[in-house]
């Protein structure tokens, strides 16, 4: 089975994350890594940590000579940026973790609650994801995303302009990023049980990432005002392509299995939370009102969450294609997606 656990805090010494459960002999090196974590640091609206700290992927384990040996991935991610690790604080912060954090840890510094809670522990999801990226690779599949628009605005040139206005007043801004999966097979994911479903599983990986609210695949929320006659993918055959559709308002998942078109999500993520203007708050010791605690922050994060969001998409379809044609090495993988494969397009 293919699982990940990520650990470490924001301005602690490292973050890890260790992926159990990949095939032996893929090809993988700290580069494949490197450039998602890169690519997770970019993005207008962006903070000042992402100038100072460029991450880099150590692989402490599970690989030798450039190949997976079929033993746990560890990935350390050192910090660089560590001076806030000390400071503690106590005006709580609207919108994060920090009040039903510190009630539920029962905590009365609330950097014990941040330093987890921060978004910076999605560097360790990317760095797994970056793993699955590249054993989706040696199949075709391809994970990617794109920005569809920030404070509703459609088009690059405005998302600055808006992102730009925010950070001016000391606002921050949300949006909607859509991830696409393409030449994911037939058969991942299955009806069978409800924790099977590919779109349920997908949702969940895309929705537990922080700030998002609100998850669609296919038309999604857009169903909600059509006849069933405008919206389900009619199905045609032809002897040189199979079974095919001509439309995907589905996004790729019926039944809770992909149906062989592109996967296409979108999910809603909530303007950033820290805000340099501060919202109205309460310290967590004296309860006198106070102004939130600021701390460097991004205005906008929308590219990087939609990184983050290849990145757990690209887990889960890993972990999909490894329960349909699951093997020990990559060797034997192949094996069981080519007799697959065989059986599928003789149908
Ligand atoms: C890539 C990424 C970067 C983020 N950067 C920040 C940030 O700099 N400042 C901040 O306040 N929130 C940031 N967030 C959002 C917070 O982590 C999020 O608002 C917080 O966890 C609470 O959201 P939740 O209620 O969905 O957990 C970021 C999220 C992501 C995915």
């Amino acid at each position: 089975m293919l699982r990940y656990i990520t650990a470490g805090e924001s301005h602690g010494q490292a973050l890890v994350a260790i992926l159990e459960g990949c095939p032996a002999n893929l090809p993988l090196s700290a580069d494949d890594i490197d450039r998602d974590l890169a690519r997770r640091q970019e993005g207008y609206g962006r903070g000042p940590r992402m100038q100072i700290e460029k991450d880099k992927a150590e692989i402490i384990s599970g690989l030798r000579l450039g190949k997976t040996i079929g033993s746990p991935i560890a990935i350390l991610l050192a910090n660089k940026s560590k001076e806030l690790f000390d400071k503690p604080f106590t005006q709580l912060r609207p919108g994060h973790a920090d009040l039903a954090g510190a009630l539920k840890y029962d905590q009365k510094d609330v950097r014990n609650i941040l330093e987890r809670a921060s978004a910076r522990e999605t560097a360790g999801r990317v760095a797994a994801g970056a793993v699955c990226r590249r054993l989706l690779q040696e199949f075709n599949i391809n994970v990617s995303s794109r920005t569809v628009s920030i404070g509703g605005a459609a088009s690059e040139k405005e998302w600055k302009t808006l992102i730009d206005q925010a950070r001016e007043k000391g606002d921050s801004l949300g949006g909607i990023f859509e991830l696409m999966i393409t030449g994911a097979p037939v058969g991942l994911g299955s009806y069978v049980q409800w924790d099977e479903r590919l779109d349920g599983n997908l949702a969940r990986a895309v929705m537990a990432i922080p700030g998002v609210k609100g998850v669609e695949i296919g038309l999604g929320f857009a169903l909600a005002d059509q006849l069933g006659s405008k919206v389900h993918d009619e199905i045609f055959y032809d002897k040189k392509r199979g079974f095919y559709h001509k439309t995907n308002n589905a996004g790729g998942i019926e039944g809770g299995i992909s149906n062989g078109e592109s996967i296409v999500i979108r999910a809603v993520m909530k303007p950033i939370s820290t805000l340099r203007t501060p919202l109205q708050s309460v310290d967590l010791g004296t309860k006198a009102p106070v102004s939130a605690h600021v701390e460097r922050s991004d205005v906008c994060a929308i590219e990087a969450a939609g990184i983050v969001g290849e990145a757990v998409a690209a887990f889960e379809i890993a972990r999909a294609w490894l329960e349909k044609f699951g093997g020990d090495s990559l060797e034997e993988v192949r094996d069981n997606f080519s007799a697959y494969q065989k059986r599928v397009s003789v149908l």
